[in-house]
């Protein structure tokens, strides 16, 4: 099996679902570029039958990228795939991604149907789309609480009729990493034909696991992440795309690998944040504004001595021009001097232990001390120095 994981990038398409966060055809292609030059393998720009407006934006997306495959969505209708496929028709690279609930919950209370006739109705629309294109990823929604024997038959049963892709959404989140690791595992080993078509991985944040669950799959055999900037989506959001590809990068022991140039992660995560004007929490991994700052005089000494000892990823590897020391009443003596030097001033002993204390008295009325605030105290405190000398 291949040591290479695709990712899947649906911040066009699930992460668009989020309320407020609508983009416009240009807001979109802006982004796909960005995606683009991130190395994402495939780009979900959308569900075309939706709206005039996303049609229109799938198919500027399919001018503008060349390297990606992009992909739109649609239900096992008929129609749907059809809307999906004309949108699609720019691509150099098209992909139909058609799909049906498959858990009893979707099936008795939203399809009021039945397994067998789902199934059929998978066969047909993963037959239908592969008139059109022929890359057919196939999704069973709810894969997470869907029954494995039936989800076993249903996945044979599109691949014989030509999918390209299996994904199995864990779509409310509902799933323990070691349980979805297994059904993937499961499919693996039970599935006829399974090795004809990628597994992929498509998990929502309800509980937290979106990225475990991810990293289950992948290690179970999944070989795509689906995955938004951000982690924005329905909800408590998708599986965020740093995070798994930072994973996969810091921990050899998997061995996979992705195409993702990682210095490209930052600027593309403030493109998403802004254009969407969805704020990124600050304790937020890989991206949040927090996520290499050091504000504890403790980890502030390690990390100026060496920066591996509190910080296991290089920020220069994902686009963050350098780590924050923030002075805060909790910082000591070491981010005091380092930071007064980067200013410009190389403190002695005697000076560091004067503007260290008054310092203190400043931070303990302020949340953060600014290298404003920090260079009236320098200039106050060397002066006094050099008068008493
Ligand atoms: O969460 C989900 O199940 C989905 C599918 C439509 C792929 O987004
Ligand atoms: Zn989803």
């Amino acid at each position: 099996m291949t040591n290479q994981v695709h990712i899947f990038d649906t911040t066009l398409r699930d992460g668009e679902q989020v309320p407020g966060c609508k983009l416009n055809t240009a807001q979109k292609v802006e982004i796909a570029l960005q995606l683009e030059c991130l190395g994402v393998d495939i780009i979900e720009a959308g569900f075309p039958v939706s709206s005039p407006g996303d049609f229109q934006a799938v198919d500027a997306v399919c001018r503008a990228v060349s390297a990606p495959v992009v992909c739109g969505l649609s239900r096992a209708v008929k129609q749907d795939i059809k809307v999906a496929a004309e949108a699609l028709a720019a691509a150099k690279r098209p992909r139909i991604h058609t799909g049906i609930g498959t858990s009893d919950s979707h099936i008795q209370y939203k399809l009021c149907s039945n397994r067998a006739e789902v199934l059929e109705r998978a066969v047909a629309a993963v037959k239908y789309a592969k008139t059109f294109v022929e890359d057919v990823e196939f999704y069973a929604e709810d894969a997470g609480r869907t029954d494995k024997e039936y989800l076993a038959r249903v996945l044979e049963a599109v691949i014989k009729a030509g999918a390209t892709v299996l994904n199995l959404p864990d779509t409310t989140g509902y799933c323990l990493p070691e349980q979805y690791g297994a059904k993937i595992k499961y499919l693996r080993e039970n599935v006829t034909g399974i090795d004809r078509a990628v597994l992929s991985t498509h998990c929502h944040n309800d509980l937290g696991l979106a990225t475990a669950n991810s990293i289950a799959g992948v290690q179970n055999g999944a070989r795509q992440i689906e995955c938004t900037i951000n982690g924005i989506g329905e909800r408590a959001g998708n599986t965020s795309l740093e995070e798994v590809v930072m994973i996969l990068r810091q921990h050899a022991e998997l061995a996979l690998e992705t195409n993702i140039h990682t210095p490209y992660i930052y600027g593309t995560s403030q493109l998403v944040r802004e254009r969407m004007g969805m704020p990124v929490q600050p304790n937020k991994a890989i991206v949040g504004a927090n996520a290499f700052a050091h504000s504890s005089g403790i980890h502030q000494d390690g990390v100026i001595k060496r920066r591996d000892t509190y910080e296991i990823i290089d920020p220069l590897e994902v686009g963050v021009d350098h780590s924050k020391i923030v002075l805060t009443a909790r910082s000591g003596r070491a981010a005091i001097a380092y930071r007064s030097k980067k200013l410009g001033h190389n403190l002695t002993k005697n000076e560091l232990d004067l503007v260290y204390t008054q310092f203190l008295s400043v931070a303990d009325r302020m949340k953060e001390v600014d290298d404003q605030a920090l260079l009236q105290i320098i200039v106050q405190q060397t002066e006094r120095v050099a008068q008493t000398a």
